[in-house]
């Protein structure tokens, strides 16, 4: 296996489980951004190495690929079981009319399945729609012990471009996770995804979004020659990163159609013990309805 790399540690470390990352200090809710210290933003300030146009097409072109080969190099070892999409997002069950209700829950960049497979756990009367562009991870969704066609539906789709009523009845699902998916998309692009999910929504049905804040540590550990754009990078694998206010967010969902619920920074700080590291985290956590009338 190839040997991790640092922002890849972090990608790793946002998830509480790791054994990279030690016990989180604090998590709290946020209305306002992390304020930078000096030395923090004089370093982002001068990062005005842009990657030049000809790499960023490639990186474009070769987006599908590059996650790909990121699972066939870390397979189904990455990224922790996502527990706390449930106790986070108690909308899944909010959202039932009545008890016997059978939610329809779309997993959208599902990867190898981290937070679909916890979700029919905690609840085997779901059924879970879930896409990634990478081959490899929707095999790896399909060879889960757990999968099962009476509950599931994995496959390949890129968000930006193929049309999710050709696997998913338009109009139909309550709920869309979006987890950590928007920020490996080109901020030009991102808003095919939004509609793209749009149309497989129930009007009212909601998608549940968390990602990367603006000023998170990994934003600020990338090394001058990553940034492709205003707070858009690539690592060192080629998989890309984009680090989202809450404003830009918002804007781009009510582009898309969708109305506001909750908007908001979770702002983490976490202690590595071996390099006694205190490290500060920023995700944005939110959730966006589609109108009752239509998007
Ligand atoms: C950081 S991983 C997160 C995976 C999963 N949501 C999780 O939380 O464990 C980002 C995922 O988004 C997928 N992805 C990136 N761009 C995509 C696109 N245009 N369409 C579909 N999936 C995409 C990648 O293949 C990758 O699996």
């Amino acid at each position: 296996m190839a040997s991790e790399t640092e922002e890849n540690k972090l990608v790793r470390n946002e998830n509480e489980s790791s054994e990279l990352c030690s016990e989180p200090l604090f998590q709290r809710k946020e209305h306002e951004l992390r304020i930078l210290t000096s030395e923090e933003a004089e370093k982002l300030q001068n990062d005005t190495d842009f990657v030049s146009e000809f790499k960023q097409l490639k990186l474009e072109r070769e987006a599908q690929k590059n996650w790909d080969l990121f699972y066939k190099r870390n397979s189904t070892n990455f990224f922790k079981d996502r527990h706390w999409t449930t106790r986070e997002f108690e909308e899944l069950k909010a959202c039932r009319e009545f008890e016997q209700q059978r939610l329809f829950i779309l997993e959208a960049g599902c990867g190898v399945g981290n937070c679909l497979f916890p979700l029919l756990e905690e609840d085997p009367s779901l059924f879970v729609y879930a896409c990634d562009f990478s081959p490899r991870a929707v095999d790896f969704v399909k060879k889960n012990p757990s999968y099962c066609a009476e509950t599931c539906k994995a496959f390949q789709c890129d968000l930006t471009k193929d049309d999710l009523t050709d696997n998913i009845p338009a109009n139909s699902v309550d709920v869309s996770t979006l987890i950590f998916v928007l920020s490996a998309v080109h901020p030009d692009r991102m808003h095919l995804v939004l509609q793209n999910i749009c149309k497989v929504l129930k009007p009212g049905g909601c998608v549940l979004f968390r990602d990367y804040g603006l000023y998170d540590h990994a934003m600020l550990r990338f090394k001058s020659g990553s940034k492709l754009g205003e707070n858009f990078y690539v690592r060192q694998d080629g998989t890309r990163s984009y680090f989202f206010t809450k404003d830009y967010l918002r804007c781009l969902f009510e582009k898309a159609g969708f109305e506001e619920v909750s908007n908001e920074y979770v702002l983490r700080e976490t202690v590595n013990k071996k390099e006694s590291l205190c490290v500060p985290r920023v995700f944005i956590q939110s959730k966006f309805c589609k109108p009752q009338k239509k998007c």
